[in-house]
């Protein structure tokens, strides 16, 4: 399976949406990556329900939501009906986090749950057979733009390892710092999905980048 590509929204043009999104309509991106920030859980606020919303409107790609918010569960529903494909919960703002799993399942979404930089797969162990998919935050999460976190090729060999022995069909998404410099690696160590924001929307042309970005 190619690897899949989710630019995000985070790094385009806010002003110009419509344009945004349907220019990944036309691009060979295969999801477009929604980041929903909240100010508690992260250092930064974004956008929510409404401005998904109207990306949903124009989109023909399926959004992968990832919500860096406190008590995610509030939300789920509203984010499915708004068009939530994925919707992917941080491991550190779920308390209960097979409830949480399962409750997004029960709406019919696919279910991720991220981890922060400091977060060990390890502590995924007991609900990876669960899930669609784990997002490896190569990055803290809350801006675009950072640099990408070298500890990342050794978390995905090693989460790859444990979704084999427990014969878990979980894809493995990478967010933040993708470029064409680490994405062979990261693809090479197993990575399925790979996130890409401001790489994509601040290059000269952003079509022909997810296109690169795909062929690796
Ligand atoms: C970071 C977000 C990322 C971000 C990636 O908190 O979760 O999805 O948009 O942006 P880049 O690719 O610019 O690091
Ligand atoms: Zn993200």
């Amino acid at each position: 399976m190619p690897v899949q590509i989710a630019p995000s929204i985070l790094a385009s043009d806010f002003a110009n949406l419509q344009s945004e999104v349907e220019m990944l309509n036309r691009s060979e991106a295969d999801y477009i990556h929604v980041d929903i920030m909240d100010g508690v859980f992260v250092p930064n606020i974004s956008f929510g329900l409404p401005v998904t919303e109207a990306i949903h409107r124009h989109a023909r790609k399926p959004l992968d939501v990832h919500l860096m918010i406190v008590n995610p569960d509030l939300y789920l529903e509203a984010f499915r009906a708004v068009g939530a494909e994925i919707i992917t919960v941080h491991y550190e703002a779920c308390t209960h986090l097979h409830r949480t799993i399962d409750a997004i399942k029960k709406l019919g979404a696919k279910a991720g749950v991220a981890l922060n930089p400091h977060t060990s797969v390890d502590l995924l162990g007991d609900v990876l057979t669960d899930l669609d998919l784990v997002c490896l935050m190569s990055v803290n999460p809350g801006f675009g733009g950072q640099k990408f976190i070298e500890n990342t090729y050794a978390k995905v060999t090693k989460l790859k390892k444990l979704i084999e022995a427990k014969n878990s069909k979980a894809i493995i998404e990478i967010d933040g710092g993708v470029n064409l410099q680490n994405a062979p690696l990261l693809v090479e160590a197993g990575a399925g999905i790979l996130v890409a924001g401001s790489f994509v929307f601040n290059s000269p042309d952003p079509l022909a980048t997810v296109s690169a970005l795909k062929k690796m």
